[in-house]
């Protein structure tokens, strides 16, 4: 095997080298000018007849129970409220981006989703991501749109992560999706 690292908006590979690519995680950080460079760069670099498929996070699902269900949710949304002006695709993206594999001329669109549920007693790698994932949108919280309230809930778990994690009714939910096309052949 081999690896080389590069840019996903100039991949450092000639055309039709892959029967499939797969791109996970990394939409959410472009913008749509720049996804749509990278949808064309990953179709490129794909043989005819072969597979583009993106995985991507949708923040508007995150649930970190018994936290307020729709806490994330409204964040995602004051997120995406200040993303508009720039276009950037965010962590929102994953059920957004069909259009943008339609616009690539790419064919037999397949889309799924998963729901991933940690429930108590969590284990230590998800305790450890837990509380780094409450840091970071505690820090998202504090640069957005959100009410007081949201703020400081939000802060509070960060800074107290060991109460939500020892909660019996703890739960972790996150929700991906891959989307999948055919290049034509
Ligand atoms: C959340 S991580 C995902 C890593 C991995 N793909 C995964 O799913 O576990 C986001 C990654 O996007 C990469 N990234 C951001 N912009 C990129 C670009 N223009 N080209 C290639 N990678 C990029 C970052 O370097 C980072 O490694």
């Amino acid at each position: 095997m081999e690896c080389r690292v590069g840019s996903v908006l100039d991949l450092p590979f000639a055309a039709a080298t892959f029967d499939g690519v797969w791109c996970a995680n990394v939409a959410q950080y472009l913008t749509e000018a720049e996804f749509t460079r990278a949808m064309g760069e990953l179709c490129r670099v794909t043989k005819p007849g072969g597979l583009v498929a993106v995985k991507e996070f949708d923040a508007t699902l995150l649930q970190m129970l018994p936290l307020d269900p729709a806490i994330f949710a409204r964040l995602a949304a004051a997120r995406r409220a200040k993303a508009a002006a720039t276009g950037l695709l965010g962590a929102w993206c994953g059920p957004l981006l069909g259009p943008f594999f339609r616009r690539a001329g790419l064919t037999d669109l397949v889309r799924k989703g998963w729901l991933i549920e940690r429930w108590a007693p969590p284990p230590r790698p998800t305790r450890q991501f837990v509380a780094m994932g409450l840091r970071f949108q505690a820090g998202l919280a504090a640069a957005h749109d959100v009410s007081p309230a949201d703020r400081k809930a939000l802060q509070a778990a960060a800074a107290d992560p060991d109460r939500l994690l020892d909660d019996p009714d703890f739960c972790l939910r996150e929700a991906f999706v891959v989307t999948r096309g055919r290049v034509p052949a």
